[in-house]
């Protein structure tokens, strides 16, 4: 038997929207095909940006976008996606696919499609390979109202108001493609970078430093606290290993438990990353990132190896399910998450052919958790049946302003459903009489949506929930996602 308990009075903790934040790299068809398809295309598009990309990013409230990389960040000069697209340069894609990248998705298109989605933008400037003057530019074309050459040439190139961006990445994986540095190394640089980039009206800015494993993010926090806002950590989930990660669509029960194992252990992961920042920030102000995570398998057969293209299955919605529940419970540390990457490239929620776009399982999770979105998180334990000592079921639950309730759990049980209970805790009088509930699941673990079979997997109604005085009772069927509502 499964017990969760929901502790209803000890809420104080916002679960920051930006938790649900997404990523898109100059990677593969990410960009070019699955979100730009350009001012001619027959694609339906509003100024070159496909409309159905759009309709479905608004539909899930995505918050925040970081672009352009990834390890692309560390390559990319701003000034070349700039001004009229026939005269930006054109340079090669090292990192993904050697292919040619022609600039002309840049700044401009790229604020446009955060201001067509609603959501903020967050972008990730170029350490590895560029200047501190040249990331300060960028700062200062994006969001300076007064007379600077930079604001200048913003206006010269169709843009009279700032667009005031608040997220800056300073550099990515540092460590690695973006410049293989020590910990000490970047850590100066970083103070250097975060100097330069001003505050300019009433935008302040939040700055997210490079963070990496333990030792690394030990030196950082040490020497540069007080000049950030927010420190990255990466996390992918690889069923297999580096060598051979496994098939997206492939795969046995063995390997659905060692991803189910390796997607939980993150929970214990972040805590250690956490409690590395409360000894140098014991307040609580510096944000954890998580500003790239999700599942890595090989690429479809048949595609191109740089172009990172690969399948999602219910395999992958339970990983979504149990990352986002980790990062609901650590609210009040993780204060933005970028799952990797929004179209076409690992984890993707959108998938397209053409003019033809599919939703991923994980596409249906976002949908089905964004009732969590700035809502107060409400601390909770968890007694699961475990395989080894991963628990099968997962847990996160939040209460909104209108006091409703939503919980969602996980069944990581690849073949049977579970049995659980739900006691909530010191609801002092008050009484939820009411539950309602989705699921998102399959016959088969291995299912996934196609171009031919688009609507396999959707969010379903879930009606195997029971609530009476307080305590809700439910059988959760095998590798099943649910959100309840008790109101
Ligand atoms: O998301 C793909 C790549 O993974 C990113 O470019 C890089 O930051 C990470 O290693």
């Amino acid at each position: 038997m499964n017990r969760v308990v929901v502790k209803t009075q000890d809420g104080d903790v916002k679960i920051n929207k930006h938790i649900y934040g997404h990523f898109a790299e100059h990677l593969g068809r990410c960009i070019y095909g699955g979100i730009w398809v350009g001012h001619d295309s027959d694609i339906p598009n509003t100024r070159g940006i496909r409309n159905d990309v759009i309709a479905a990013f608004k539909h899930i409230k995505i918050p925040n976008l970081r672009w352009p990389g990834g390890c692309f960040a560390d390559e990319y000069h701003w000034k070349d996606g700039i001004g009229p697209a026939n005269e930006r340069p054109k340079m090669v894609n090292t990192h993904w696919g050697g292919v040619v990248e022609d600039n002309s998705f840049g700044t401009h298109e790229f604020l446009d499609l955060c201001e067509l989605i609603g959501c903020e933008p967050y972008i990730c400037g170029n350490v590895g390979s560029g200047t501190v003057q040249e990331f300060s530019q960028w700062v200062e074309y994006c969001n300076f109202d007064g007379t600077s050459p930079m604001t200048d040439l913003r206006k010269k190139n169709g843009r009279t108001d700032p667009w005031n961006v608040r997220y800056w990445g300073v550099g990515n994986e540092n460590w690695g493609c973006g410049g293989n540095m020590t910990a000490e190394y970047y850590a100066d640089n970083y103070r250097r970078y975060a100097t330069y980039a001003r505050n300019y009206a009433d935008t302040k800015l939040y700055k997210i430093a490079c963070g990496y494993e333990l030792d690394w993010n030990r030196v950082l926090m040490e020497k540069a606290v007080r000049f950030m806002d927010g420190l990255s950590v990466h996390y992918y989930t690889i069923s297999g290993d580096w060598n051979y990660k496994g098939s997206a669509v492939e795969f046995t029960e063995k390997e659905w438990m060692s991803t189910i194992i390796k997607a939980s252990a993150i929970d214990e992961w972040l805590r250690k990353h956490i409690a590395i920042m409360d000894e140098f920030d014991p307040s609580g102000r510096v944000g954890l990132i998580i500003d790239e995570w999700g599942m890595w398998h090989e690429v479809e057969p048949g595609t191109n190896p740089g172009f990172l293209y690969q399948q999602n299955t219910i395999r992958d919605a339970l990983v979504a399910g149990i990352q986002l529940n980790a990062f609901n419970n650590l609210a009040q540390r993780v204060h933005m998450a970028n799952i990797a990457q929004t179209v076409n490239v690992l984890q993707s929620i959108i998938l397209t052919e053409g003019a033809k776009m599919i939703l991923t399982p994980t596409y249906h999770v976002f949908d089905m958790y964004k009732v969590h979105h700035d809502a107060v998180k409400l601390p909770l334990y968890v007694e699961s049946e475990k395989f080894g000592e991963t628990p099968l079921i997962s847990a996160s639950a939040s209460i909104n302003d209108e006091n409703k309730i939503h919980i969602s759990l996980t069944n990581a049980d690849p073949a049977k459903p579970r049995q659980v209970t739900v006691e909530m805790r010191g609801l002092s009088g008050a009484s939820y009489s009411s539950v309602k509930g989705q699921i998102i699941t399959s016959d088969k673990m291995q299912d996934h949506n196609t171009f031919s079979q688009p609507d396999k997997i959707a969010i379903k109604e879930f009606l195997g929930a029971a609530v009476s005085h307080n305590n809700l009772t439910m059988e959760l069927p095998p590798h099943s996602v649910v959100t309840l509502e008790l109101s």
